[in-house]
């Protein structure tokens, strides 16, 4: 075991934080306030090859691997947690479910885009009536010989309003239930695609998210992703590393917020001292630290695994499912010990608390985190 990062990754680390600082927080309030997407961010964000982290140069993107991906995660979240959620699923469920499984042809038309950052992906699973359950797709994809026609409503979708591309997961056979699942690739303007009205959030409020409702739309047979009725495979093992970069937002919001608590705690005084001196406030500082150091250890090690070719479902399950509860647990801890500041936009930490919920819903919920560990590890 090495627990050390290597110069390469410490050099990423600083650069993300360094954009973090200087570029994502100036506006962050005034973006939460008004529910704005980052663009001139995101196009920043591509210069700096963030869009494709994990994608081979030869398609656009910057080669890294998925340490590089989670250090870059958690720096972006730390400040702006709606920068970050568009980060994640641009590279880890559509980049990585294109450059996994895709043809060259598909990799050449659309993945060359989303790695460089000229196009954003949004993935589409989820559905009034299909969330946690997804095989319960209603949304139909009839096959007519040289195009499928796409029929249904698709929910919650980040950069839903914005994106170029999308990953929308369809049922082409009833029958065959999970294995009549399908993978299609979508373009904006295909006709018969609609983009609802965004969703007034909790959190993640500059992050861009959708109603989706396609109406007969012809998708080319081309667009296919992987073999007949890959589909629910297919978002299974892209959900897989999508939860590494969930499980990395996490980590980020949680360290992000105590960063802000620890600060505080040595400025404010009550009682006649800085309040980190009374053990009341201290105690707090060393379970978020225990806590965070804890999770930190499971998103390395889920992103180990699949850097080395390991199977990372439990280990992405597990980094999630930890991450998600410290996130949520500390930033309320953070807010606590801000006292009356903690309540008020401009200390931060209350946005960080209403992001951190987030991240124990979507990419499956926490109890969905369980069904996959438990499953896991009674088979093992
Ligand atoms: N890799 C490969 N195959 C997998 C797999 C994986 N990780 N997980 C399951 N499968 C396969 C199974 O082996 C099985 O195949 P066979 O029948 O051939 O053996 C098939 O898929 C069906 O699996 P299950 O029987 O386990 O299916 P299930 O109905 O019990 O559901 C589940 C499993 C884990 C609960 C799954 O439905 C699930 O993950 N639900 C949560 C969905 C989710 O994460 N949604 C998030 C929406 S996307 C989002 O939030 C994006 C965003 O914008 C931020």
């Amino acid at each position: 075991m090495n627990f050390t990062l290597s110069e390469e990754h410490i050099m990423i680390r600083n650069a993300a934080r360094e954009f973090a600082k200087t570029e994502l927080l100036p506006g962050v309030i005034e973006r939460d306030n008004k529910q704005e997407f980052p663009e001139e961010l995101v196009k920043k964000m591509a210069n700096l090859g963030f869009m494709g982290i994990m994608v081979d140069p030869k398609y656009g993107g910057s080669g890294m691997d998925t340490i590089s991906y989670v250090l870059i995660m958690e720096e972006l979240s730390k400040i702006d947690a709606s920068a970050s959620v568009m980060v994640s699923v641009n590279n880890s469920l559509v980049c990585y479910g294109l450059e996994a499984y895709g043809t060259e042809e598909q990799k050449q038309k659309y993945l060359t885009k989303l790695a460089s950052g000229q196009s954003i992906g949004a993935f589409c699973l989820s559905e009034p009536e299909a969330g946690s359950d997804a095989t319960s797709q209603k949304t139909t994809a009839i096959d007519k010989g040289d195009h499928y026609l796409l029929n249904g409503t698709k929910n919650w979708i980040t950069n839903g309003g914005r994106s170029d591309i999308y990953l929308v997961i369809a049922q082409t056979d009833k029958e065959k239930g999970h294995k009549g699942i399908n993978a299609f690739i979508v373009e904006k303007g295909m006709e018969g695609f609609h983009i609802g009205p965004k969703e007034d959030k909790l959190g993640i409020r500059g992050s861009d998210t959708h109603t989706l409702q396609f109406n007969d739309v012809k998708v080319p047979k081309g667009n296919r992703i992987g073999e007949d009725g890959f589909g629910f495979k297919f978002a299974m093992k892209t959900l897989s590393g999508g939860r590494i970069g969930i499980a990395a937002q996490a980590l980020g919001i949680a360290s992000g917020a105590y960063e802000l608590a620890l600060k505080y705690s040595k400025e404010r005084k009550a009682f006649g001292t800085e309040i980190a001196n009374h053990q009341a406030i201290a105690f707090k500082l060393a379970d978020m630290y225990t806590d965070i150091e804890a999770s930190r250890m499971l998103v390395m090690k889920a992103a180990w695994d699949k850097d080395q070719g390991n199977n990372y479902d439990k280990s992405s399950a597990m980094a999630k499912l930890h991450a998600s509860d410290t996130a949520m647990k500390h930033t309320v801890e953070a807010v606590q010990i801000h006292g009356g500041n903690g309540f008020v936009k401009e200390y931060h930490v209350e946005r960080l608390m209403r992001d951190a919920k987030i991240t124990q819903i979507y990419e499956g919920t926490s109890e969905i985190q369980k069904i996959v560990i438990s499953r896991s590890v009674l088979r093992d």
